[in-house]
């Protein structure tokens, strides 16, 4: 194939996978919860680090409009909202508040993926150590069994 025709068909793949519907829809559902913080300070810290994931205020940056970003995009927002979700406390299933401080002290919580194109919810050490331990004031901690 000529470098032509591989940029061709690359551009055109590009194109025909932007008409895929899933992860259009950015319309955040309506808040009907929310968890009775104990502090202002771990919901200021909750929302800058977490929100785009774990609540119905997700602000939907400008990639997430692109396939396949937008795939993923919607992906991690669907699946941790359906975990853990701030502006739906007190829904019927599971909502995973117990292990929200365990998830910052281990490192797991936000993704690696996700702060190089969010440097602005990248925690200093003593800010992310106020948001477990709030975190733990709020909902409890669940040990975890290495
Ligand atoms: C880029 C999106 C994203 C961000 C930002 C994010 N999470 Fe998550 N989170 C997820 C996804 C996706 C899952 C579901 C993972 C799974 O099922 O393995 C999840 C799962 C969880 C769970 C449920 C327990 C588990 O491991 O399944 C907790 C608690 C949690 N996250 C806390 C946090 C906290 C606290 C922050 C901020 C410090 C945070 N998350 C930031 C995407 C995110």
């Amino acid at each position: 194939m000529k470098p032509a025709t591989i940029i061709g068909s690359a551009a055109l793949f590009l194109a025909a996978i932007q008409l895929v519907p899933y992860g259009k829809n950015h319309t955040n559902p309506p808040i009907t919860g929310e968890p009775a913080w104990d502090a202002p300070q771990t919901r200021e810290l909750f929302f800058k680090t977490c929100r785009d994931c774990h609540s119905n205020e997700t602000l939907w940056p400008w990639y997430s409009h692109i396939a396949p970003l937008s795939w993923l995009t919607q992906l991690d927002v669907s699946l941790g909202r359906a975990k853990f979700n701030v502006s739906e406390w007190g829904r019927e299933g599971k909502n995973e508040g117990e292990d929200a401080a365990g998830e910052v002290r281990e490192g797991t919580m936000p993704p690696w993926f996700y702060l190089p194109a969010h440097p602005e919810a990248k925690l200093t050490d003593a800010d992310a150590s106020a948001l477990a331990d709030g975190l733990e004031a709020t909902f409890g901690e669940k040990k975890h069994k290495e």
